[in-house]
C-alpha cells in the first residue's frame, strides 16, 4: 500500500473508528444517496488528498464509514473514471484504502446502456463477467508480479449467488450477464453496439471493470450491478444523454437498494 493511502487510512480511523469495514459499495451515476442511509461518519473527497474530485454530476463525493443493516460499510459515493483523467488507475488510491480499511470485498453499482431487448430501462443486471472492450488497464505501469492478475471468477461467485438471493427475498427481478467498458465519455456508435453484442456483451458503461480488476490486485473479492438507464446506442428511439442516466437512474435505484440491503442484513 502506498504511503498516501496509510495516511488516508490513519485520518479516516481517527474519524470513523478503529472497527474494520467489512465492505465497499461505489455507487454509481443517480446512485448516490444510499450514502445518506449510512449511520456514520461522513468524509468530504476533498479533504483525502489525492481522492477524485468526482467532477461528474449525479455523483455524491463523500465517503461515509458506518453502520447499513447492521454492517460495517464504506461508501463511496463517486468514482472517477477514466475519461476524466485520462489514467485507467483513478481509482487506484480509494480502492487501497478500502483495503487498508480492512474489507473484504468491494460491490460496485452504476449506470449502464442495455444490450438486450429484455433488459429495458430501469432494470437491474449483476455482472456475471467483463469484457475489456478498452484496451485500458489500470495495472499498466504496476512492477511488482502481482499485476498478473486471474481474472477468472472475478465476479465472485458466492457474494452473486448471496445477491440472487437478496433479490428474490426482495422479489425483484434482477437479470444478470456480462458487462463491456467503453472507454467513454462520448457514447458508443451504434456499429460500436452491434460489435459488442456480437462479443457477447449484455450491457455497456463506462466505467466498474478497472475497479474490479484494482480490488482483486489488492485482494479483495468482487462484485458489482448495473441499473440499466438506456438501450444502447442504435437499439431504441430513446435518446442517451448524461441527463437521461441521471433522470432513469432512480427508476432502478430504488430496486437496487433493496437488494444492497437485503445482501447486507443477510451478512450481518
Ligand atoms: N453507454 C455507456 N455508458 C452508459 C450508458 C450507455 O449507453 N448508459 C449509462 N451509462
Amino acid at each position: 500500500m502506498s504511503r498516501n493511502a496509510d495516511d488516508l487510512v490513519r485520518f479516516i480511523r481517527d474519524r470513523a473508528g478503529e472497527e474494520p469495514v467489512r465492505f465497499g459499495l461505489i455507487l454509481g451515476s443517480g446512485l448516490g444517496h444510499l450514502a445518506d442511509a449510512v449511520d456514520g461518519v461522513a468524509i468530504d473527497y476533498a479533504q483525502l488528498t489525492g481522492f477524485p474530485h468526482a467532477g461528474v454530476s449525479g455523483h455524491n463525493p463523500k465517503l461515509v464509514i458506518g453502520e447499513l443493516e447492521g454492517v460495517r460499510v464504506a461508501v463511496f459515493g463517486g468514482r472517477a473514471h477514466y475519461y476524466e483523467s485520462g489514467r485507467g488507475d483513478a481509482m487506484r488510491l480509494p480502492l487501497e484504502v478500502l483495503k487498508g480499511l480492512g474489507a473484504e470485498a468491494l460491490i460496485a453499482t452504476n449506470a449502464a446502456g442495455s444490450l438486450r431487448e429484455d433488459m429495458p430501462t430501469g432494470s437491474l443486471m449483476m455482472l456475471d463477467d467483463h469484457i475489456n472492450f478498452s484496451g485500458l488497464n489500470p495495472l499498466i505501469g504496476e512492477q511488482s508480479d502481482a499485476r498478473f492478475v486471474p481474472m477468472v471468477d472475478a465476479y465472485d461467485p458466492d457474494i452473486r449467488r448471496a445477491l440472487r438471493e437478496a433479490a428474490l427475498a426482495e422479489d425483484v427481478d434482477m437479470d444478470h450477464g456480462v458487462y463491456a467498458w467503453y472507454s467513454g465519455p462520448s457514447f458508443e456508435t451504434p456499429a460500436e453496439i452491434r460489435a459488442i453484442a456480437i462479443l457477447g456483451a449484455d450491457a455497456v458503461g463506462m466505467s466498474t471493470v478497472p475497479e474490479v480488476i484494482l480490488a482483486r490486485f489488492l485482494g479483495m473479492k468482487a462484485a458489482a450491478i448495473s441499473t440499466v438507464t438506456n438501450m444502447a446506442a442504435g437499439l431504441s428511439d430513446e435518446s442517451i444523454s448524461h441527463e437521461h442516466t441521471k433522470a432513469m437512474a432512480p427508476i432502478g435505484a430504488a430496486k437496487l437498494d433493496r437488494v444492497l440491503r437485503r445482501f447486507l442484513r443477510d451478512q450481518a
